[in-house]
């Protein structure tokens, strides 16, 4: 019937927007169980954020994250860099070392935050590579970010975009602003309807959609250039706690069986998802390509997501019940069978990449 009945063989999955936590927060995850719950759900090569405590805002923090991963990583590790006023010192340093820039235009989990008006300018002119500079942009904010752009003539890069930032973005496009933005399956696969049963496991930046706005956001699919999972783990415990919510779910893990049902619902394609996923990220982010790496699928299975058999130490997902399909057999990585039928198998053979330049 579809392409869906039968063994799917798919390119390594590329997510540029992960949170893994370490230093800092590894009670939520760190490398090792953040790059298996990152190829047990088909990706090969993931980004870190700098959002970390302390953040990834000096070449001492980098350097300490690529020598914490090193020996640990089951998949291919990159880095962002964290920006602030005082880290643009350092953008000379980094920039060979690290895929893009990271900015938070607004608050949200960690120590980073953007909001002068003078600071972002700094940030913007600074930034010295072609790689995009990527903004936590929520709302209208993200016009900011698309003014410096252009003012600076640099590339941009909209972090989980929102139905009313699409326009936005499409006229920059036609301005030729270097432009790129991603969809987060959160906002694609839940809407605020879910709060009610999630609580506070339902809570992320920006926030869950109402069913309208997700639904156009999956009406402007063939606008948005990729899917990032934004995987941004938080133990139970922080989810329950007061004070004050912890911001985030952790996505690497069910982010391809939801596109798979997806693709069978027709509300994607499998070529699109592919573009989405791997093709793109790759391009723009200059991710290196990986020989003899792809992942062994059977499509035929569907099941119901649950929190049992997860790789990610928070161990919750804010999609349980939801139909997943398509069962990972294997991940090859540089012709090494990494993972097979639920288990890691050897030792863990990723690398810290750097941008092809
Ligand atoms: O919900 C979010 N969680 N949004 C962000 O921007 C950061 C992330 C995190 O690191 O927890
Ligand atoms: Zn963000
Ligand atoms: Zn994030």
């Amino acid at each position: 019937m579809s392409k869906l009945d039968k063994i799917l063989k798919l390119p390594g999955l590329v997510d540029v927007h992960v949170h893994l936590r370490e230093p800092g927060a590894t009670q939520k995850e760190d490398f090792r169980t953040g790059t298996m719950a990152a190829v047990a759900g088909g990706y090969t090569q993931i980004l870190d954020m700098p959002n970390n405590t302390p953040p990834t805002t000096s070449p001492n923090a980098l350097n300490q994250k690529i020598d914490l991963a090193k020996g640990k990583i089951w998949c291919d590790l990159g880095f962002n860099f964290g920006a602030t006023a005082s880290s643009t010192k350092y953008f000379r340093k980094i920039e060979n070392k690290v895929f893009g820039l990271k900015v938070y235009m607004n608050q949200t989990t960690g120590p980073l935050l953007v909001e002068s008006e003078e600071d972002r300018d700094l940030i913007f002119k600074s930034w010295p590579s072609s790689l995009p500079i990527m903004v936590h942009a929520e709302g209208e904010t993200v016009e900011i970010a698309i003014k410096l752009a252009k003012k600076y003539h640099k590339s941009l890069h909209v972090c989980h975009v929102t139905a009313d930032q699409i326009n936005a973005i499409e006229n920059a496009k036609k301005e030729n602003v270097l432009i790129s933005c991603e969809v987060c399956p959160h906002h694609l696969f839940l809407n605020q309807f879910d709060i009610q049963k999630l609580g506070p496991f339902g809570l992320m930046k920006p926030p869950l959609l109402s069913k309208k706005d997700q639904e156009k956001l999956w009406s402007k699919m063939d606008k948005i250039d990729m899917i990032s999972t934004d995987h941004a783990p938080h133990t139970k415990e922080e989810k329950m706690n007061q004070p004050g919510p912890k911001f985030g779910v952790p996505g690497l893990e069910t982010t391809l069986p939801l596109l798979l049902k997806a693709v069978e619902e027709g509300r994607i394609s499998l070529e699109r998802l592919i573009e989405m996923t791997a093709t793109n990220p790759r391009k723009i982010f200059k991710i290196p390509t990986q020989k003899n790496t792809y992942v062994l699928i059977n499509s035929k299975i569907t099941y119901k997501i649950s929190n049992k058999n997860l790789f990610t130490k928070c161990r919750w997902t804010p999609f349980v019940g939801m139909e997943g399909r398509g069962e990972i057999q294997k991940v090859i990585i540089r012709g090494k069978t990494v993972y097979e039928n639920g288990k890691f198998i050897g030792r863990p053979i990723g690398k810290v990449i750097y941008p092809r330049i």
